[in-house]
């Protein structure tokens, strides 16, 4: 095989506050794909999801467990592709894997240094980072593992429009919990009312939450599902029940900024009310990604979950297509899809 044209998106400088496109640049190599470490593989990309996270690895060095992309490398992202040489009889030539890759065409990827799952047979490359990936498995183990929820309980969830959030509102009406989602804008917040069939909505935009909270929540906030962080938080934090449960699962408000996400004003409240706050990360439960899949598929076939994607096309537009995350103008899981199957 001759060497191939690899394009890649680099970090060319650390966000000073809001991500920008100017932090990016586009650069191209060439890629030897006779040149694999024993054990490795190499995978042509295919999709990859924009993870609001991403943000966070943008940032320097800190003693924070994520990682940090140094200037001049490409961008760390969860990514879809195929095998297309391989050292490793695990994923043999033509394997179709879904791990942490980056913003290029082709990555050579050693599977101990990272979890490297496979995608499940009958799903197209978008679908398995898309409606049946990390951020629904997000919503589901976040519900179902930290959340337990239990019928009849009120359970709040943040950004609940979004990819994750709307995952988890559809899995709490399934369990028969009294459902309420804090969204920004009109349009997000009658999707869910109206198409997802929520018993309560709030817009953060224009609604007072704590007003909201004590008219949706008069018995206050047995789970609370976690997607924004900040101030957000801190009101649910007061309106939580006894024995409530929140779960940490991102803090999508203090990304684009220079601050530390910070937590409850007052830690009292979380002693006398017997409240348990728990962060997780959806790799914890990588070893059960495939029955939650099969779970998750068969619900959609049934009717019960709406699972929205929103795929934009081609390399050219990872950056910009990224930076929608921060404004909302994203309708669901966003991927960017950069050539067919
Ligand atoms: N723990 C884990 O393992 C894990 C894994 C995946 C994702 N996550 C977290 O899950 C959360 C959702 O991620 P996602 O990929 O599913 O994204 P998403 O919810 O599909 O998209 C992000 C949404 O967040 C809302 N948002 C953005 N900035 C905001 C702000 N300042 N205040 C309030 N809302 C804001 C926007 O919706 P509105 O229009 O409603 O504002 C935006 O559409 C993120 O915090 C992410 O880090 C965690």
């Amino acid at each position: 095989m001759r060497k191939l044209r690899n394009r890649q998106w680099l970090l060319k400088s650390r966000p000073e506050g809001q991500v920008a496109t100017h932090n990016f640049g586009y650069h191209e190599t060439e890629i030897d794909p006779h040149q694999i470490d024993d054990g490795n593989f190499l995978i042509e990309n295919k999709a990859f999801l924009c993870a609001p996270t991403m943000r966070n690895w943008m940032d320097p060095p800190s003693k924070n467990l994520y990682p940090s992309i140094s200037i001049g490398t490409p961008i760390l992202a969860p990514a879809v592709g195929k095998v297309v040489e391989s050292n490793n009889k695990q994923f043999p030539i033509g394997s179709r894997v879904s791990t942490l890759s980056s913003w290029q065409d082709y990555e050579q990827i050693d599977p101990t240094g990272r979890p490297v799952n496979f995608v499940a047979e009958g799903l197209s490359s978008v679908e398995s980072i898309g409606k049946f990936g990390l951020n629904s498995l997000t919503g589901y183990f976040g519900l179902t593992k930290v959340g337990l929820p239990k019928a009849g309980e009120t359970v709040v969830i943040s950004a609940a429009a979004g990819a994750t959030g709307s995952l988890a509102a559809q899995v709490a009406k399934i369990l028969g919990c009294r459902t309420i989602g804090i969204a920004g804008g009109r349009e997000k917040c009658t999707w869910l009312s109206e198409e997802i069939g929520l018993d309560g909505v709030l817009d953060y935009k224009i609604d007072k939450l704590n007003d909201g909270f004590d008219h949706l929540c008069p018995n206050g906030i047995d789970v609370y599902f976690d997607n924004v962080g900040g101030a957000m938080l801190r009101t649910a934090v007061n309106h939580m029940a006894k024995f409530g449960r929140i779960i940490l699962c991102g803090q999508i408000s203090t990304y684009d900024s220079d601050q530390a996400a910070s937590g409850p004003e007052d830690m009292m409240r979380l002693i006398y009310g017997s409240i348990r706050m728990e962060g997780f990360l959806t790799r914890n439960y990588t070893a059960e990604f495939p029955e939650a899949i099969k779970q998750l598929r068969e619900w959609e076939k049934e009717g019960m979950l709406t699972l929205k994607e929103d795929i934009r096309d081609g390399f050219d537009n990872l950056p910009k297509s990224y930076l929608d995350l921060f404004t909302g103008q994203n309708r669901g899981t966003l991927v960017v899809n950069i050539r067919p199957d």
